[in-house]
Order: C-alpha cells, then sequence, then structure tokens
C-alpha cells in the first residue's frame, strides 16, 4: 500500500518576510513570501513596524500558499513555526497563527528553529538538486549570523566558528548605507559589484583570535574612514567609484569567508560544503564556493536563489524530519528571540 503523504501548512515571521508554505513531504507545493517594503525608507528593519505588517500579512499569505498548493485545510497533517531566533514582536504573530490554527484543525503543531531551517533547506526536494552527505560544513550567512557549521544528522549542529560582533549580512548592509544605498543593501552591493573592479581598492582583513571566528566591525569603521578620507578630496568619489567600492568591498568579505572555510575543510578534513542564509544569495560568494569543486575537490551545495533569504518552504522541510520522529510542540508554546543553534 502507498504510504499518505504528509502535508505542512510551514509559517516564517522571524523579521520583516511574511512567508508561509506548504509542503507534501519534503517537496514544496506552494512557498508565498510577502516581503515589507517598509523599512527601506529607515535604513532598516523597524522591529514595531514588522510586527504591525505581519500581523496584516499573514492571513492572506497563508490562504494564498493554501490556495497556490491546490489542497483544502482539511487535508493538512501539521502546522509548523519558527520559534526563534528574530525579533520577539514578529514571531509572536507567526507562533499565536499557527497556534490557533493547529488547535482550529486539531493537528499537530511543530517549533522550528530558524537557523537550524536555513541550513536544512539543503534537504528540500528540487529536481537535479544533490543533497549534502553527512557530515558537511555550512557557511550560514545572514543579517543575524555568520557562523560555519558542523552538520553531522538532521539534530546534530557544531559551530565551528562564528562572528564575534556584526553579521556578515550586516557587513554589507551598513556599507551600502555608507554608500547612500536603501536597505536591504546586500543586493545592491552585488548588483553594482557587476559592473566594478574588485582590485580597486583594498580593505584589510579583520584577525580573531579564534582563527575560525570572524569580525565585521572592523571592516566597517576602516570602510567608513576611508570613504570619509576619500570624501574629503572629492565630493563625487562614492558617485563616481559606486561599482568599484562596491566590488571591492564584496571581493574582501567574499576573501573572508572563503579563507576561513577552507581552513575549517582542513582542521575537519570535510569537503561536503554548503552554504545558507540569505548572504548566500551573493553572486560572488556563490561562484567562488562554486570554483573550488575544481581547485578544492569539494562537493559544493549553493541553495536556489529563492531558498536563500527568509522563507517558509525551509521551516517546512524541518517541520517535517520533526513530525516523522513525533517532535510535536505543546500549546504552550512561545516565541523566543534568543536561540542556540542545537535548541
Ligand atoms: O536570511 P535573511 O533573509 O534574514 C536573516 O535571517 O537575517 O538575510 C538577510 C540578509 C540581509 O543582510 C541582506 O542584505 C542579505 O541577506 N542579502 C545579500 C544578498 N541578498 C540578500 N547580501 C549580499 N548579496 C546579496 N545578493
Ligand atoms: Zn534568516
Amino acid at each position: 500500500m502507498l504510504k499518505k503523504p504528509i502535508y505542512i501548512l510551514s509559517i516564517e515571521s522571524s523579521c520583516d518576510d511574511t512567508s508561509a508554505a506548504i509542503l507534501q513531504n519534503e517537496t514544496v507545493l506552494s512557498n508565498v513570501i510577502a516581503n515589507q517594503k517598509i523599512h527601506a525608507a529607515y535604513g532598516g528593519v523597524v522591529p514595531e513596524l514588522a510586527s504591525r505588517a505581519h500581523q496584516q500579512n499573514i492571513v492572506p499569505v497563508a490562504q494564498q500558499a493554501i490556495q497556490q498548493a491546490g489542497i483544502d485545510k482539511q487535508d493538512l497533517s501539521a502546522i509548523a513555526f519558527t520559534r526563534g531566533p528574530g525579533l520577539m514582536g514578529s514571531l509572536l504573530v507567526g507562533t499565536s497563527f499557527a497556534k490557533s490554527m493547529a488547535i482550529a484543525l486539531n493537528i499537530p503543531l511543530i517549533a522550528v528553529n530558524h537557523m537550524q531551517a536555513h541550513v536544512l533547506a539543503h534537504f528540500i526536494n528540487e529536481d537535479n538538486q544533490e543533497k549534502p552527505k553527512f557530515p558537511f560544513l555550512c557557511l550560514t550567512i545572514s543579517g543575524g549570523h555568520t557562523q560555519i557549521l558542523k552538520i553531522s544528522n538532521y539534530n546534530t549542529f557544531e559551530i565551528l566558528g562564528e562572528t564575534i560582533d556584526d553579521a556578515v549580512g550586516e557587513a554589507f548592509d551598513k556599507s551600502a548605507k555608507l554608500l547612500g544605498l536603501p536597505y536591504p543593501g546586500g543586493p545592491l552591493i552585488d548588483k553594482h559589484a557587476k559592473l566594478g573592479n574588485k582590485t580597486a581598492f583594498k580593505f584589510t582583513e579583520p584577525k580573531t583570535k579564534n582563527e575560525l571566528d570572524f569580525s565585521f566591525s572592523g571592516l566597517k569603521t576602516a570602510i567608513l574612514y576611508f570613504l570619509q578620507r576619500e570624501h574629503k578630496k572629492d565630493k563625487l568619489f562614492i558617485k563616481e567609484n559606486l561599482n568599484d567600492i562596491c566590488a571591492s568591498i564584496q571581493f574582501t568579505i567574499t576573501n573572508i569567508l572563503m579563507k576561513k572555510l577552507k581552513l575549517a575543510s582542513k582542521i575537519t578534513g570535510i569537503t561536503e560544503v554548503a552554504i545558507a542564509g540569505g548572504v548566500s544569495a551573493n553572486s560572488e560568494i556563490r561562484e567562488t564556493l562554486k570554483s573550488f569543486e575544481k581547485t578544492m575537490g569539494w562537493n559544493t551545495y549553493i541553495p536556489k536563489f529563492e531558498y536563500t533569504t527568509d522563507n517558509a518552504a525551509m521551516i517546512g522541510v524541518v517541520g517535517y524530519y520533526k513530525y516523522l520522529n513525533n517532535d510535536f510542540e505543546k500549546e504552550n508554546a512561545i516565541a523566543t528571540s534568543r536561540l542556540d543553534i542545537n535548541s
């Protein structure tokens, strides 16, 4: 007899994207994302505004996900939601919605760790996309995190190195802000960098006590002083050199990340290497990692573009594994703004 498929509605609301997805086992049937444009005017995410926008978006986004998947609410096996880490007000909206819906449909509730989900997005079923083999390394790079992880199975994540100050996404976004680009600046730096010379300007790479840790606050300051110095000499410096500046910043960041990743591979002997998180959408980071297949003999895993930045499909795939383990959440589940990668 054929096994009955499992349908999971997953909800992601940890930061400024409201997203809902339907998965049939590990296959995505729909993945709806409502981006919040309102933060661009403020140069960063405003938590209060993010919560309000989630409140507005969550019902239509979930309805659309169910409709696009072509299933009925009654077909759902469970509801998965992001319990943390993230902005508390934002998380509460998704948590409350997921709880209410699970109670209304009398189906299990599954709590998902957002950072595990970024990594396990690699296990979403996709045509022609290979999945990493355990143990593998994952460079998880987002607006809130920068970590090199060793993943031994679906539940075991070891942090080999992480940032001691800013996340790499912040380095992109803060540099972009200094250049007068709107939030989120990462994708814009990527766009301008394509037209620029990456060796035009040099920025020193920060040092850290633990060789596998990262530090990005120093880089941000170095870029600030550099721009102030050049601006004094020439008021049009940024405007006239925008592409070269973006290319040089991106090149520096890519180099920092890749050097540490190479070192982690050398120390652990692991050559299965993945990237995950919003910053893994960056074209130079993607291309550089891919090139290591040839030059380093690695098997590399680069997420499909739509599963890099925050999305509910990645929450759904973790929900599916938890469903198989009967790892359900009680109805008094609470959101947590800080959450360890193994929790
Ligand atoms: O994973 P994510 O969507 O949200 C968090 O959990 O933080 O990551 C958002 C971050 C932002 O800092 C954004 O600027 C960055 O990912 N980002 C990029 C690119 N696309 C998104 N950074 C560099 N290049 C990109 N193409
Ligand atoms: Zn994220």
